[in-house]
């Protein structure tokens, strides 16, 4: 299984015949089945020469999504300027330099506005699909700002990569599985249909045991998962709670 879909609904394709060694390997190491010629199954990842995507299959038109931080959305929120991300960075206590352990990777999105704000980010993804797909939007955005290059991007499982040497671990958990809509993104059917939800608590429970300070992103009307925070900075829809100790 991957998340709720079975291995059988997903294959490997390559666009290109140049690209088929790499797709087969890739296909080799999910153990997916690799394919020359439009597949029947109901997700593809596929290889072009744009670089890694994922897609529902009938999905018209066939436009893979990829992690791509060269898009007009991330272009908006670069001339928008890094204010506009201000209760984030006060709840990391982010500034130039800072280790970060950002324990749920997902799409990235986060570790990138910690790396762009100067961070240093390690950051684990356990979802092998999600992984490969970050590592390409990644390498793909390599010389934007130097800001991949501040993310070290690792495969596993984050509760095994917990240390006294990072200065905050984060921790987004997935909240609010979103009904399947028309109008949700496509980025975020494929997301919630690729992961497996698991309890953070042990997460949260051990990240506090060797950090000084360790935020938990939640939905702005969410229960607290680990007890009364020390702080909490509220958003329009989502808040951080924030478990110091000195
Ligand atoms: C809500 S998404 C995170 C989104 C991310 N913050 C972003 O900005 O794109 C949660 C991600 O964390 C991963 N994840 C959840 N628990 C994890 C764990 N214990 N170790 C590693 N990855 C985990 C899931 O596979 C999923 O990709």
């Amino acid at each position: 299984m991957v998340g709720s879909f079975t291995l059988d609904l997903i294959s490997v394709w390559a666009e290109d015949v140049k690209l088929q060694a790499e797709a087969e390997n890739l296909a080799k190491s999910l153990k997916l089945e690799f394919t020359s010629s439009k597949p029947s199954t109901k997700l593809v990842l596929y290889f072009s020469a744009k670089g890694l995507g994922i897609t529902f299959t009938n999905e018209k038109p066939f436009r893979p999504f990829q992690v791509d931080f060269q898009n007009p959305e991330w272009q908006f929120r670069k001339r928008r300027g890094l204010a506009d991300n201000k209760m984030f960075f006060s709840a990391l206590a982010l500034a130039p330099g800072k280790k970060i352990l950002d324990t749920t990777a997902g799409f990235g999105q986060d570790a990138f506005l910690m790396a762009w704000a100067g961070a240093k980010v390690t950051a684990i993804e356990r979802s092998q699909i999600v992984f490969e797909l970050l590592r390409d939007g990644l390498v793909r955005a390599q010389g934007w700002e130097e800001t991949p290059e501040r993310i070290s991007l690792v495969r596993g499982e984050a509760i095994t990569f917990l240390g006294p040497s990072f200065d905050c671990i984060y921790i987004d958990p997935m909240f609010d599985k979103p009904k399947k809509t028309a109008k949700s993104p496509k980025s975020m059917q494929l997301l919630q249909g690729l992961l497996e939800e698991s309890d953070p608590l042990p997460l949260i429970a051990a990240a506090r045991q060797v950090c000084k300070r360790v935020v938990v992103k939640l939905p702005l009307k969410g229960d607290a998962i680990a007890g009364e925070p020390n702080i909490t900075y509220k958003g329009q829809s989502i808040r951080f709670d924030v478990y110091t100790s000195v």
